[in-house]
């Protein structure tokens, strides 16, 4: 990543700063010789994949429109074939100002791409459009600009379709009341958007959940486990890699009542029998897909994740210590211990998209050298 930074930039944060941040000193001069020498405006206009312009305020919005080349930020982007995306802030009044929408309507008309503005509560006092995205959030977007790129390098999965099994299964005890457990999907989901960004055709089979489905990927949504077990089977053939992410019940109601249970008895009792392991299931395929499982465990990780490996037949599982408060069930965030036979890597705390991408990345790079 490189910055440039307007003179206005620089009277907010200091160069130095993003100089730290992104690891290279900031260009704001046109006509500073010594960065000229490091890497003129022309080679970095050259350089860029993306131009991202954050804040655009709106007289910089006028001034590329009007397609000045003053000064480093607005030469940049008269001179970059990148695509350049413009994230406007400024005070609602100024935004909504004809001359402001006349400007974006006239850049977004030849190629420009607008991330934003977002609304809400301004700095001025004022509410109303033109607030910046958040920095994640354009983040986010670059992310996605990225991901939607053909090159191998950012698709790594292009061609190869992916099963997920994400969420929690719900074991019904009578027409009212089951047997389930924490599991919110988050991580499941975030593997399937993970696996789509990069390419894959993604088949996502999901326990009941509460969250919207990653745009690309195809979502079947069940209950228990032996639908769980169905649905993955009309859907294994011809899959290259299968993520076993979802808590699934290790066991189920013998039999389930088919009227609702009246309370009379001070103690009852159910009896439960074991649900069909999926994720063994799969891997005793002839035409097994790459198999990656999960493991979360709240005491011995390392031993209880290595002996799933091996008594499930998988390629790679992934541990959860999900007795750590803020990880795992139900968080936004998540850390993981993968191993597989000849390796293992610790993928830190992070939020849990990252963090998907971090486990596909690994996932990739094993099923290349198996
Ligand atoms: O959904 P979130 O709130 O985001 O939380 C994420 C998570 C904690 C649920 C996830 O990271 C995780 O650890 N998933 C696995 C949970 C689990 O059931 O682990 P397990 O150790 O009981 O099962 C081992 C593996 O066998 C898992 O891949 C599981 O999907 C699979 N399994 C288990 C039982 C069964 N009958 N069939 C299976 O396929």
């Amino acid at each position: 990543m490189r910055v440039v930074m307007s003179q206005s930039a620089m009277e907010f944060i200091t160069p130095l700063t993003l100089q730290a941040l992104s690891g290279h000193p900031v260009a704001s001069s046109l006509l500073d010789p010594a960065a000229e020498a490091a890497m003129g405006h022309i080679e970095l206009a050259r350089w860029a994949d993306l131009v991202i312009i954050a804040p655009a305020t709106a007289n910089l919005l006028a001034r590329i429109n009007a397609g000045m080349a003053d000064e480093l930020i607005t030469t940049t982007c008269l001179a970059t074939e990148a695509p350049i995306a413009l994230c406007p802030a400024m005070n609602q009044q100024m935004y909504r100002n004809v001359a402001t929408q006349a400007n974006l309507t006239s850049l977004t008309s030849r190629g420009f791409t607008l991330w934003g503005p977002a609304s809400g509560s301004q700095a001025c006092g004022e509410v109303g459009p033109g607030r910046m995205l958040e920095p994640l959030e354009i983040t986010e977007l670059a992310t996605q600009f990225f991901a939607q790129n053909d090159s191998a390098e950012l698709k790594p999965l292009a061609g190869k379709s992916v099963l997920i099994t994400a969420g929690p299964t719900r074991e019904a005890i009578d027409p009212v009341r089951y047997i389930s457990n924490h599991s919110s999907g988050k991580m499941g989901f975030a593997l399937a958007k993970a696996a789509s960004d990069m390419g894959a055709a993604v088949t996502l089979v999901s326990g009941p959940v509460n969250l919207s489905t990653p745009e690309g990927v195809t979502r079947i949504d069940v209950e228990s486990a032996q639908n769980m077990l169905d649905a993955v089977m009309n859907h294994i053939d011809n899959k290259d890699i299968f993520i076993g992410c979802a808590a699934v019940a290790d066991y189920r109601i013998s039999e389930i009542a088919s009227c609702k249970i009246k309370k009379s008895a001070e103690e009852m009792q159910l009896a439960l029998v074991r649900n069909p392991d999926i994720l063994a299931t799969v891997a005793s395929l002839p035409n097994r897909p790459f198999m990656v499982g999960f493991a979360a465990e709240t005491h011995d990780v390392e031993a209880y994740a290595r002996d799933k490996l091996k008594r499930k037949n998988l390629n790679m599982i992934a541990a959860n210590d999900v007795s750590i408060a803020g990880i795992g069930f139900n968080a936004d965030a998540n850390a993981l211990r993968v191993f597989w036979p000849q390796g293992s890597q610790d993928l830190p705390a992070t939020d849990k998209l990252t963090l998907a991408r971090q486990l596909l990345s690994l996932i990739v790079k094993e099923k290349t050298n198996t």
